[in-house]
């Protein structure tokens, strides 16, 4: 990750002057989700990563009953005294860490005064989750700074429901998940009803994978994600009068076959559809993985994106071009949407030899179809969470 550190750190000097405290520096990555989507908040699998692009914090004790917060991402800093609880704030960037801290608080614990300085490489809104890099960061620092001895399963869940209370997004565990156990050239194989995880290593040999951002502009809270999680929560009521689960993701392809037709609203069992055969996609996902056969595994990728298109109706205009405009390009074995959808981005498996001809004219077709330019990453699997020094 290209980040000066260096420079990080005259800066946090020249806003918050030196003292004897040290500096802590910690590094959050964000996540690509390789396939399941939209599985997690019912419970079922999912096959995410953590990646090379994330989030560093500087953080420093500063004998204050105040928290001073700034970014470099953008012009931006406040400062929050230490008192009883935290509100929600207009600014939607600190809400994640003031989301955190209020977590602390709601466990009974008192959070020290630090001076925060935040930086992040990974693009907003794209569906890579900064928002996840930057909730895990502030735990995890808060927890390493106080020696609380947290586990890390506690820090997600914390951060995960800081996101459901204090953003308003009623997301799944998946995001926080991956920014907490990542590991180099592993996806982690979730469990997401009972947190049971396997890492799943990784070996691509001659292919990558190119993340293309649509740079389309969305914001989760705004989007119909919600909706959906709704949608699900209706489906799983009609369900549940017939087959014995607590969560759709109990719910085997046999069963969905045999009680779909209790579900009247078309557009219900559309949704119902997607998360039964996404979670069988992603556990026949794994087995490729792990027995080298990438060519099934793209295969599934692109299934999967069809499932968002047509089922669960999360891609749009943009999304289904960049697909569409990877696959018909040489050494592409898989693109699907990754992330919430309704914008962000799509992930692909290139063989390398055509990596930059892939560049070239997915950008393109794409700018010819849509009049915007989408951004590319190469994205490399990495750690977790961690104390970068
Ligand atoms: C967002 C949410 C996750 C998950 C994905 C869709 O990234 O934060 O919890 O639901 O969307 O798979």
């Amino acid at each position: 990750m290209n980040v000066n550190l260096e420079k990080l750190v005259d800066l946090f000097l020249l806003k918050h002057g030196t003292s004897t405290d040290p500096i802590n520096i910690f590094f959050a990555p964000g996540r690509v989700n390789l396939i399941g989507e939209h599985t997690d908040y019912n419970y079922g699998v999912v096959l995410p990563c953590a990646i090379n692009y994330g989030t560093f914090l500087l953080a420093r004790i500063n004998h204050t009953n105040k928290i001073r917060l700034s970014t470099t991402n953008f012009r931006y800093s406040t400062t929050v005294t230490i008192d009883n609880s935290f509100q929600p704030h207009s600014n939607e960037w600190v809400n994640y860490p003031l989301g955190v801290f209020n977590e602390f608080f709601k466990m009974g614990i008192s959070i020290p005064a630090l001076d925060l300085l935040y930086s992040g490489n990974i693009p907003s809104g794209a569906g890579l989750s900064s928002s996840a890099s930057i909730e895990m960061i502030t735990a995890f620092a808060i927890n390493d700074i106080s020696a609380l001895n947290l586990g890390m399963i506690d820090l997600i869940k914390m951060s995960q429901r800081a996101e459901n209370s204090f953003v308003g997004v009623n997301c799944g565990i998946m995001d926080q998940f991956a920014v907490g156990v990542g590991q180099r050239d592993h996806a982690i194989l979730l469990d997401c009803k009972t947190l049971e995880y396997e890492q799943v290593a990784i070996n691509f040999t001659d292919y990558i994978l190119i993340v293309a951002n649509t740079n389309k502009k969305r914001k989760l809270s705004d989007s119909k994600y919600n909706e959906r999680v709704l949608e699900c929560n209706k489906a799983l009521n009609i369900l549940k009068k017939y087959a014995p689960i607590q969560a759709l993701g109990d719910l085997s392809v046999d069963d969905f076959e045999q009680y779909k037709t209790n579900i009247e609203d078309d557009i219900l069992r559309k949704r119902v559809a997607h998360v039964v055969y996404e979670n069988e996609r992603v556990r026949q996902a794994t087995e490729a993985l792990k027995s080298n056969d990438l060519s099934s595994f793209g295969l599934l990728m692109y299934d999967s994106h069809s499932s968002l298109r047509e089922n669960y109706e999360v891609t749009g205009y943009e999304l289904d071009s960049l697909v569409e405009a990877a696959l018909a390009q040489k050494g592409v074995l898989g693109s699907r949407m990754t992330g919430a959808g309704f914008g962000g981005c799509t992930v692909n498996l290139v063989h390398q030899s055509h990596a930059e001809e892939f560049l070239l004219n997915v950008e393109q077709v794409y700018y010819r179809k849509t009049g915007l330019m989408p951004d590319f990453y190469q994205i490399e699997i990495s750690g977790g969470v961690r104390r970068y020094s």
